[in-house]
């Protein structure tokens, strides 16, 4: 891709990507050019780095591998963060995932006794996308409630991306890397045995789908993003029985869980809550009115697992 002029460079990506726009995007986030510059100065040419760069990333995404990996980056929630292969692209519905646990924990902020802090726990964290987004704009609503925030995978890969993202968000939000803590294990065992029942919310976004719904799934992401963080299974359940039989254990009485669900799910997943003792328990829908977040609090002191 020596001697080439950004003109190509843009119809190289329109062939590759099918789309002017996304042509115009790759060329402002991997080369620095912005599409203003394209059609001001399309002639100009690229140097080798520049092309070695647009020539490396047409090719992987000749190999189907998502955009979002391609770039490296990816906005959840206002916030930046960096992406690859080592942890699922946070989805769209994930934000409203986050939005919820979010509500949550700013009523438990509000509701908060002196001096207790907030604990919350973030189960699968993946890239970190839902802890920090709640460490985030938690901290920036009420900067003097003293917020815990607990992100745990059972990937050690996940866990690096979910510590870098941590830092990156540092620079502009210091306190970051206070208010939050990575921990290796599966699901409850990672949390530390001190904070059982003192969780005011535990939220999670949990390998849900089906073993075969995983095998008939497009390239792109079969191929490219990690099978622990989407197989849940082989019905595809089994992740949400765990987090929701544990839960009484480690929530206060007043806490919630707020799961991620298939809109499929939706049934199956309350029907596990309502036996598991919680009282409350409400679906929210995504944008397209899909049943997408369980949120179940009203265990009630007399219904907690007593600890074993
Ligand atoms: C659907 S991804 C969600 C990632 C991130 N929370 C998000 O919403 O973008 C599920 C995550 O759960 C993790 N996971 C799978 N099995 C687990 C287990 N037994 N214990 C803890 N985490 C697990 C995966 O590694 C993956 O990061």
């Amino acid at each position: 891709m020596s001697e080439m002029t950004l003109k190509d460079a843009i119809l190289q990506c329109v062939e590759v990507t099918g789309s002017l726009q996304i042509a115009y995007w790759l060329t402002e986030e991997l080369i620095g050019y912005s599409s203003t510059e394209v059609v001001l100065d399309p002639g100009i040419c690229l140097t080798t780095t520049q092309s070695a760069i647009l020539s490396e990333a047409i090719d992987r995404i000749r190999g189907l591998e998502p955009l979002q990996y391609v770039i490296g980056k990816w906005s959840f929630r206002g916030i930046e963060l960096a992406c690859d292969r080592r942890a699922l692209i946070p989805r769209p519905e994930t934000e409203i995932v986050a939005e919820a646990a979010i509500d949550r924990v700013a009523e438990a902020a509000i509701d908060r006794t002196h001096g207790e802090s907030l604990l919350v726990a973030d189960l699968g964290t993946g890239s970190g996308a839902i802890a920090l987004s709640i460490a985030s704009e938690i901290n920036q609503r009420y900067p003097e409630v003293d917020i815990s925030v607990v992100a745990t995978d059972i990937s050690y890969d996940a866990l690096e991306l979910a510590r870098e993202n941590m830092e990156l968000i540092a620079r502009l939000q210091p306190k970051m890397t206070e208010l939050i803590s990575l921990r290796h294990g599966s699901w409850y065992e990672a949390l530390p045995a001190e904070a059982k029942g003192r969780f005011s919310v535990i939220v999670s976004n949990p390998p849900y789908i089906s073993r075969n719904q995983w095998n008939g799934l497009e390239s792109t992401v079969k191929e490219h993003e990690p099978e622990i963080a989407l197989v849940g299974g082989d019905s595809g359940i089994e992740c949400y029985r765990h987090l929701i039989d544990g839960a009484p254990q480690w929530l206060m009485p007043n806490g919630c869980i707020v799961l991620e669900i298939d809109p499929s799910q939706a049934g199956i997943v309350a029907d596990m809550a309502a036996v598991a003792g919680f009282q409350d328990i409400a679906v929210k829908e995504d944008l397209c009115g899909r049943p997408r977040v369980l949120i179940a609090s009203g265990l009630g002191a007399w219904d907690r697992v007593p600890d074993c």
